[in-house]
Order: C-alpha cells, then structure tokens, then sequence
C-alpha cells in the first residue's frame, strides 16, 4: 500500500515529526538534588519551542530501582518520586500541549523491574503457580536443575538466567532476564500481562499523551520451546536477529495489531515508535503495517561509517522497504544507548570486546573540530530526508561523549555485567551543561552551590564551552544551525514527508533534491563545486567561495 502524499497541515504529525528525546535524569534538575525531573522539563518548554522540535519523548519516569536507569520499572502507572509525582507529570502533558508540542512516553513491556510487585510475589509464591507465570520461570538443566535452562546470553553481558532461592531456603528455579539480572522478562503467553500491559497504555492515554516509545519492541515473544542458540552461531554477527529464539518473532505483530486499535480508539492521531533492532530493513518495515505501528526507528545511522556510499545504501535500503507499507523513515543518529556522533562519525565505532554501541575507535586519534563538523553535516541531511527524525538532547548542542568519567561513578549495569570490561552508556548521558559558568553545573540544577561532581553523573569543565547559552545567538553554532534548519524545515513544504531523488555528484557525495527546487549536498571527500547558479539556503560549516569543502553539507534552491 502507497501512501497518498497529504499537504503538511493535513497529514498525521507523525509522519515527519521532529522529536526531542529527553533523558529525564539529566535534562534539567529543578530541585537541586543533582538529578534531572519532571519540573526541570517544565521550565525548559520554552527553549524546546524556541529550538523548533514538533514533539518530546521522555525516558522511562516511573517509579524505579534506577538499576538501569527507569528501563527497570517497578509501577507502570505512577511517577518516580526522584523525579516528581503524578500531578506534576499531568501539568507537564498539559504544559507540552500548551507548547504546541506532542508528548511521548517511554513504555518498557519486556519486562519489569525485580522490584515490582509482581515479581516479589513470582519469588515468594511457588514453581508452577500463577505468580510465577507472570515471568518466565523455568527448571534448570543437569541432575539438580543446576545449569541455566539455555545458553542464552543476556544483552548487557553473562547468561540470561538467574537462579533464585524457593522457600525451603535451596537453590530452585530459574527466570530468564534478557537485559540486567534486575530486569526479569515478562510472560507475553500469559493474558494477564496482556492485559496489564494494555491498561497501561490507556492509562497514560486518558492523560493526554500523543505517543509512546515501546522499549525492545522487538523481544516481548519468545520462541516456543525456549530452543538453544546453535553453539557456533552464539557469538556471530552472521545470524539475523529473528533467527535468535528471543528477538523479532511473528508473536509480536499481534501485541502492535491490538495496540493499534487501542491508539485509534483515542481522539487525535496516538501513535507509538518502535526501537526495534531488528535488520535487514524489510524486517523493520513489519513493525509498520498499516494495521501495527505508525514509526520505527531507523536506527542504521547509529552503526555507519562517515562514507557517502555506505550512507546512501542505508538510505536507500531503508526508504525502498518502508515504501512497500506507505511508513515514513524515521532518522536517529544518536540517543542515550550510543557514543555521541560528534565522537563516533569521527572515530568509528569498533568492536573491542565491548559492545559495539559503546566502543568508540581510538580516543587517540580524535579531531573534534572535524567530529563536529561532521555531526552538524549529518543534522542538516536528516533533516532534508524524508520522514521524521528523532533526536537525542545535547545533540542540538553538538555535545561529545564524555570519556573521563572515574570508574568509581559509572553507573550503566553494563559495566558490572561485562565484568568491568565495558564503560558503558554514561558517557552520552552526562546531565545537559545550559549556561558558561560552572555555577550549579553549568545550569543543569537550580541549585547554584552544587558542584560540577555532584550531578549524579560528575559533569566536565570543558562542557560550559558546548553550553546552550554559550552558543546562543553565534553564527555558525551547532545549536544557531539547528534551530535555523528546523525553522527553514517548517517553511519548505517539499521537506518532511514525501518523495526524494538522488543527485549523482560523485562518489564521495551524498546528494538528493526534494520538491520546490530544493537540494541537499553532503561531501564527504575534496572540496568540491557548488552547482551554478543554487543560493545557498544554510550550511554546516563555512563554504570557499562556490565550493563545498569535505565534511560539509549544504541546503540549496537549485535552478528549476
Ligand atoms: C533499550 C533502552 O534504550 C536501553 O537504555 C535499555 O537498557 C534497554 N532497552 C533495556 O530496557
């Protein structure tokens, strides 16, 4: 099915929607204990309009143990005391909509917190009982039960499976946790979860929000039988997500159907976003069926290589399978799982033993001008693309990855599960620097007399240099680009939503055009001619006369 092209005012919001993504922890802190909340938010709207976004998206805020961070919830439907309470999260909804802007939650159905109340029943109550069935509970191989029911691994590091102790104080069974051991799957062959799940949805529904973000929306269902991975295939890049018992199975395509006719119950136009890290893109474009979700993330970006043929085939490979179900793209090119693309467009990404996502190439080797640079060209392409694009907080500010934290403050489950091989996320999920001055670090906390080690992850001097205020109103800033851009996205009705045709300029240049005689370069090699007689709308970086040097992108209007 093809979508029947709409003019921007009449076609769903979702559809090209540039959205914000909050990490609630470290946006903006409002009480001055050094942790970011619900208020911060709140007195923040007017920078998130003034910067041009259509929507925000806030991480997980519900009541949580925080072992990773809110994706370990303890109560769906309720509001983590660190971060404020219920009534405060309803202002924020109906402050947001005041804004103009959409409002996106975070919803995490894989699975709980261990602390919710659930699971501490599933612990007290017996194997085989109703309590336990909530999760997934299984006997352990071997004569005493005392090998894991599989050789699954868990995402963060170490086997899947966690034993716990019965009631007669011995070792019994064993329940499945895909991320950290404090993150017990749920059941989705059990209605009740089912059901549980859906109440939440209309919960925060009948509180006004827009949309959600499903966490691991590719994990609820897991293969009948829990089946082993082949030995050999355990740690091979080579086997596609669905090809592993627990990722991407047909199972989850009924939760999004019945979702869907949750959301479409709803006035307005409710939507929900996958972050679905399944591949190739035919396998991400199923999440988007008329009938399921209205986006999924494109999260191909997040992996690539600063090369313009590797950049091209992931646009191409992406829009071609989501053409098939008349989706929109939706572009990220950083969140709070990943090393900063200023860091990583720059370094690479290597494999070292870490995961991939949160090893960067050799520190060593680091030119940030060239880093930002290329992060600021990246801005402007995806913001020329068609679709939608999802952005991190910091990225308008051109923030790289914090590299120095101590060891003693990493906070990510992922360096203890890795056995303190893996840094972890933190790095990109230092709290937000807003003003020059260090004072309550720099701005992040209303609390002027916190020092810059005390935000729950220790800020770095130099980050008063990337600051919102420092680069308010200066020409050629990452955030003056951005807003410019976002303001400029508004104005051309051709961009967002629609069709694109490539420019062939070379192999080393991404180039596209879009309706109303507007073009978009990206060089990624030798300075290279921009074409006769195209006005330069806005560039990343500074331009040579009519050239367009490497690592720069450009907006054009091109001759008819
Ligand atoms: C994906 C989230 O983005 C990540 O931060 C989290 O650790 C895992 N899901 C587990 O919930």
């Amino acid at each position: 099915m093809s979508h029947v092209l709409a003019s921007r005012k009449e076609r769903p919001w979702w559809r090209d929607a540039v959205t914000y993504q909050i990490y609630i922890r470290s946006f903006a802190d409002s009480n001055g204990d050094g942790i970011g909340d619900v208020e911060g938010i709140r007195s923040r709207l007017p920078y998130l309009k003034q910067l041009g976004v259509d929507a925000i998206w806030i991480t997980p805020w519900y009541p949580s143990p925080q072992n990773d961070h809110g994706y370990d919830v303890s109560d769906y439907m309720d509001i983590e005391p660190q971060y404020g309470t219920l009534a405060d999260a309803e202002k924020l909804i109906k402050a947001t909509h005041e804004h103009g802007l959409k409002f996106i939650v975070d919803i995490v159905p894989n699975h709980t917190s261990d602390q919710h109340k659930w699971f501490q029943a599933a612990l007290k109550a017996a194997p085989g009982s109703p309590e336990r069935d909530r999760y997934m509970f299984c006997d352990g191989k071997g004569p005493n039960g005392d090998l894991p029911p599989n050789n699954w691994e868990a995402v963060f590091g170490g086997c899947a499976w966690e034993r716990v102790i019965e009631a007669d104080g011995k070792p019994g069974q064993w329940y499945l946790h895909l991320f950290a051991i404090e993150q017990p799957d749920l059941n989705w062959e059990n209605p009740e979860v089912r059901s549980h799940l859906e109440d939440v949805l209309k919960f925060w529904l009948d509180r006004g929000v827009d949309g959600f973000r499903i966490d691991v929306a590719h994990g609820m269902v897991k293969y009948p039988g829990l089946p082993d991975i082949p030995e050999v295939n355990t740690t091979s890049e080579m086997l596609a997500p669905h090809e592993r018992p627990f990722w991407d199975q047909e199972g989850v395509h009924d939760i999004y159907r019945s979702w869907r006719k949750i959301l479409d119950s709803y006035p307005g136009e409710r939507m929900a976003v996958a972050e679905a890290w399944v591949s190739p893109a035919s396998r991400i474009a199923r999440y988007v069926r008329a009938d399921e979700l209205q986006n999924s993330f494109n999260f191909e970006m997040l992996t690539t290589l600063w090369n313009a043929a590797e950049i091209r085939a992931k646009i191409d490979n992406s829009m071609q399978a989501l053409v098939e179900v008349g989706a929109p793209p939706s572009w990220v090119f950083n969140n709070h799982d990943v090393v900063r693309s200023v860091d990583r467009l720059d370094l690479g990404l290597t494999n070292n033993g870490e995961s991939t996502f949160t090893r960067q190439g050799d520190p060593a080797k680091f030119n940030i001008a060239r880093g930002t640079l290329r992060a600021k060209s990246a801005n402007l392409m995806t913001l020329a693309l068609p679709g939608g694009t999802y952005l991190y907080q910091g990225e308008e500010l051109g923030l790289p990855e914090v590299r120095d934290l101590p060891e003693d403050r990493l906070t990510d489950p992922r360096w203890k599960m890795s056995g303190y091989k893996d840094r972890g996320r933190d790095g990109c999920r230092v709290p937000l620097p807003w003003k020059s001055e260090p004072t309550g670090g720099f701005g992040f906390s209303t609390n002027e007399l916190l020092e810059l080690d005390q935000a729950w992850l220790p800020m770095s001097p130099w980050m008063g240099n990337f600051s919102a205020e420092s680069q308010d109103g200066v020409a050629g800033s990452t955030l003056t680009i951005y807003r410019q851009a976002l303001a400029l996205r508004k104005l051309e009705e051709g961009l967002g939503d629609g069709p694109m045709t490539w420019i062939e300029a070379g192999k080393d240049v991404v180039a596209f055009s879009r309706p109303g005689n507007f073009a978009c370069y990206i060089n990624f090699g030798a300075a290279i001619e921009i074409p006769s007689g195209a006005k330069v709308l806005i560039s990343s970086g500074a331009l040579e006369g009519n050239l367009l040097p490497t690592d720069t992108a450009v907006w054009l209007r091109v001759n008819s």
